[in-house]
């Protein structure tokens, strides 16, 4: 990962350098996803326009709105700018598929994807188009390396809820700032995109775990707040992160994604078995009862949150036989867990501290591990159609 620091806007101005030379042969899409800018957009086209003259640049703007119907078909034509252009969509909607529609209409070799409301600096394309060429596949105009920064009045909820998404995706990739909106990369490296499922806001970390990206440098930028129009991010977007993160991850660590939810589910069915047994206390049942409804109650929680989420390639067989197969191989684990901590206690665990202890650990481990593999290969397995 690299980081480029050097404002090299200047570096690019004409005519000498060799490095201009590659910028004035290298053709920039610029996709612009719009909802509701009518008013950024020919802020937007001024200041791309500046930066086009300054560094003389190749490029297109092209915005993919959302049948916004606000006039932002009539800001880009007053606009005159023979560069840039619209393209209203009316029936799909969102984000992440505006930003793909864009990158498969773009006409040059170099894409780059940017906010329309001018929090991300246009005077930083050349940046990203230079770290580009310097070897990089994807380049993030990033907030939180060194030299940048946002506006100051982001309140403790704004900063808080950024730092958590961001850490969330930390298994996925190194970047400081993957919730970016704000990238570039090689339209040739875009078409080799497999997969892809636009879904939501973070198209920059879909693309980057998808292409399976090495070289992700960030440049960084001064994130401004947007001065019209309001933010579309709403709270059911960032719940679609979630579920974004979850798909990601399963793409990513496959096999051992089942385990750890799995294993998630049963931490959950502690807690449910120790509430229930703990409810059923104080309303004064019998010791006896107490223990089994604890048991019940989270073994039937446990096997529902394992069909919805852990397993959900299953969900769609008859949940009944699933059940009783649960049960048996839930079962069935605790046997194996007393008969493997039994075994370890008469032969190589039958002395020494804490030795009663690790067995129970190991026969715990044997049986979990038994109850996982039933799970996984029996109970909610994958059924393949015979031709
Ligand atoms: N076509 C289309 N369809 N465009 C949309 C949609 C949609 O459903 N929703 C939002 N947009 C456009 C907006 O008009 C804007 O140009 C851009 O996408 C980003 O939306 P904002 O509403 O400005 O999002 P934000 O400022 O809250 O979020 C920004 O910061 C995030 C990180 O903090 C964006 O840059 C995100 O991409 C980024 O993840
Ligand atoms: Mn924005």
């Amino acid at each position: 990962m690299t980081t480029v620091t050097e404002d090299m806007t200047d570096r690019l101005a004409p005519p000498s350098t060799d490095l201009c030379d590659v910028h004035y042969t290298v053709g920039i899409s610029i996709i612009v996803p719009t909802y509701r800018e009518a008013e950024n957009i020919p802020h937007l086209l001024n200041r791309v326009d500046q930066v086009r003259e300054r560094a003389g640049l190749t490029l297109e703007v092209i915005f993919v709105d959302d049948n916004s119907r606000d006039g932002s078909v009539e800001a880009v034509e007053a606009a005159g700018f023979d560069w840039a252009r619209i393209l209203v969509r009316e029936t799909d909607r969102g984000l992440s598929s505006a930003v793909v529609d864009g990158f498969r209409a773009a006409r040059y070799p170099v894409l780059i994807c940017m906010d329309c409301d001018l929090s991300h600096p246009p005077e930083t394309i050349p940046n990203l188009v230079l770290a580009l060429h310097s070897g990089q596949q994807f380049v993030i105009g990033s907030r939180y390396v060194p030299g940048g920064s946002t506006d100051d009045d982001w309140g403790f909820f704004r900063w808080f809820n950024s730092f958590v998404a961001t850490v969330l995706a930390r298994p996925l990739t190194a970047i400081r700032d993957p919730m970016s909106g704000f990238f570039a990369l090689r339209k040739s490296d875009f078409d080799k995109a497999r997969d892809l499922n636009p879904v939501g806001y973070k198209i920059a970390l879909e693309l980057i775990v998808k292409c399976g990206f090495e070289n992700v440098g960030e440049v960084p930028i001064h994130f401004t707040d947007r001065q019209f129009g309001e933010s579309k991010l709403t709270l059911a977007e960032q719940l679609r992160y979630i579920q974004h993160l979850r798909r990601l991850y399963m793409f990513q660590f496959a096999g051992m994604m089942y385990l750890a939810q799995f294993l998630v589910v049963g931490a959950s069915g502690v807690v449910v078995n120790l509430s229930v047994l703990s409810l059923a206390f104080w309303a004064g049942l019998p010791e006896w009862l107490c223990l089994a409804s604890g048991i019940c109650v989270s073994l039937v929680t446990n096997f529902l949150l394992n069909r919805r989420f852990t397993f959900s390639y299953a969900r769609h067989e008859p949940m009944l036989r699933q059940f009783l197969g649960f049960v048996s191989a839930s079962v069935l684990g605790l046997v194996v867990n007393y008969c493997v901590a039994l075994g370890l206690r008469m032969s190589v665990l039958s002395d020494g501290v804490y030795a009663l202890q690790l067995a129970a650990l190991v026969g715990i481990a044997a049986g979990m591990g038994f109850n996982f593999l039933g799970a996984r290969y029996l109970v909610f397995r994958k059924r393949f159609l015979r031709k």
